[in-house]
Order: C-alpha cells, then sequence, then structure tokens
C-alpha cells in the first residue's frame, strides 16, 4: 500500500463548552498535499489540535482515522508513533532538550526498540537536512525553539518534519511570520518529501505559500466547517478576492467572520 489515510468524518470539536468545529470532513491520502485555507478564527488551528489531542480540545461527535484506525482512542505519543505529525503555529520551547537529542528520541520512537538509529547515521541525516534547510549547524545543540526566531522555529519544525518521516503531516500557519528568503527554504523542504508515501495538510491563512507548494486540492474553511473545495485555482482566487465572494455564495452573514489579520 502506497502512505497512509487520513480521514476525518463529520469531526465536532468544542473548547471551553463553545462550539467550534461543526462537521469537518476531510480524507487526505498518501502523496496528495491539501491545503486548508479560512479567515481567522474558522476553527484551523483547532481542527490540527484536535487531531492530535490536544487535551484542551473535547471532540463531542465524529471520527479521526488512520489507515481504518481510531486515532482518537490514542494517547498523543501514540498517534505520533502511526505516524501524525504536526507542525505548529506556535511551537513551544523546551528548556533542557536540545534540538539534536530532541529529533534523535522522536526518530527512535518511530521505531521498534532495538532498532534505534545508530548515531553515525543519524548526525549524518542531520547535518544533511540542516544543509537544506540552510540552518546554522550550532542550532541543534541548542535547547529546543529557546531563544529562536519566529522563522527558526518555522525552519525547525520542517527539520523534524525531514528527519521524522511521518505518513501524514498538518502544518499549522507554517508560512507565518516567515520573510521570502525562509519561505522559499520551507517550501523546498516540504516539496522534498513529496512521495506516494507522504501525506500533507496544509493550513495557511494566505495563498503565498501556494505559490511555491502547488496543493493538490484546497479547501475553504469557515464557522467550523469546511464550505468548499477545489483546485489551486480556488487559492488564486482567495488570493484576488478574498472570502466575500463565498460568504454571499453560501449566504453566510456572521460578522465574526470578518477577517481580523
Ligand atoms: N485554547 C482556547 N481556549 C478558548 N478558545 C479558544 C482556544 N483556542 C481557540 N479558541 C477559539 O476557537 C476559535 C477558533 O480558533 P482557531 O482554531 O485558533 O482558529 P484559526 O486557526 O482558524 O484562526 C476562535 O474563536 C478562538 O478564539
Ligand atoms: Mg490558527
Amino acid at each position: 500500500m502506497a502512505g497512509s489515510t487520513l480521514e476525518i468524518k463529520n469531526l465536532h470539536v468544542s473548547i471551553e463548552g463553545n462550539q467550534i468545529l461543526k462537521g469537518v470532513n476531510l480524507t487526505i491520502k498518501g502523496g496528495e498535499f491539501h491545503a486548508v485555507m479560512g479567515p481567522n478564527g474558522t476553527g484551523k488551528s483547532t481542527l490540527a489540535s484536535a487531531i492530535m489531542g490536544h487535551p484542551k480540545f473535547e471532540i463531542t461527535e465524529g471520527n479521526v482515522y488512520l489507515d481504518g484506525e481510531d486515532v482518537l482512542e490514542m494517547e498523543v505519543d501514540e498517534r505520533a508513533r502511526a505516524g501524525l505529525f504536526l507542525g505548529m503555529q506556535y511551537p513551544s520551547e523546551i528548556s533542557g532538550v536540545t534540538t539534536s537529542d530532541f529529533l534523535r528520541s522522536s526518530i527512535n520512537a518511530r521505531r521498534e526498540e532495538g532498532d534505534e538509529i545508530s548515531l553515525m547515521k543519524f548526525i549524518k541525516e542531520m547535518d544533511n537536512a540542516l544543509d537544506f534547510l540552510e540552518i546554522d549547524k550550532n542550532m541543534a545543540q541548542r535547547y529546543l525553539n529557546e531563544g529562536f526566531s519566529g522563522g527558526e522555529k518555522k525552519r525547525n519544525e520542517i527539520l523534524q518534519l525531514m528527519l521524522i518521516k511521518p505518513e501524514i503531516a498538518i502544518l499549522d500557519e507554517i508560512d507565518s511570520g516567515l520573510d521570502i528568503d525562509a519561505l522559499k527554504v520551507v517550501s523546498k523542504g516540504i516539496n522534498k518529501l513529496r512521495d506516494d508515501n507522504f501525506g500533507c495538510l496544509i493550513i495557511t491563512h494566505y495563498q503565498r505559500l501556494l505559490n511555491y507548494i502547488t496543493p493538490d486540492k484546497v479547501h475553504v474553511m469557515m464557522q467550523g466547517r469546511v464550505v468548499k473545495s477545489g483546485g489551486p485555482e480556488l487559492a488564486k482566487r482567495l488570493e484576488a478576492e478574498g472570502y466575500d465572494w463565498i460568504k454571499e455564495e453560501l449566504g453566510i452573514e456572521d460578522e465574526s467572520l470578518e477577517q481580523k489579520a
């Protein structure tokens, strides 16, 4: 079988009693890149966090399956071991753990006991990825994300992605806060992973990332639902015209949908 399949079915999620997701349906297969776009506050990050198992997000209805396995029944670490990866909108700083140690542990967590990656092989793979992503080698010995600039944190998420080699990655606003050079490097990293064994859900507020990474499908999220899906041309139209035409098409007149950015 080529790659894995992530199925999100009728997903309803609430935070502190507020219903944020109201029935999201999406299927991502190995080899596919999907983009999820939408105004701020429509639940894009909620979708990512809920799939990964952040305890704050309560699933009130619906299912998530990875190759038919019930993801919602898994602990967070089991989800990662099963092949899911989340590139966070705001990566956390972990003091006391170097980037290098974190990466090696993450790689080994996905391997069988007794089959850990050799130190030599790990260092070689890490050095190659650092070069590819134009990251200063010293960064690997610094504590994870501690004192990193916004752009460095995002590059570090892609470094993790390249080394951990998940089956399905969800990248939440990996482009936010990046200058154009960093955006190109990050895109180059994601594009390098494109093959039948890798599926990716790219969450972005702006179309500009999609100038460098061509998605197979584009989905628009509003009010906690996917309200429209199409090809890359949909993202281009959003860039040119914003989200108003979709609201009109769907008869949505909620002020809370106004873009805050
Ligand atoms: N930890 C939280 N506690 C309470 N409300 C939250 C929390 N995270 C997100 N929300 C609310 O959920 C809604 C969706 O947020 P989010 O998923 O971050 O949107 P997006 O990523 O599309 O901008 C917003 O109204 C936001 O205020
Ligand atoms: Mg968000």
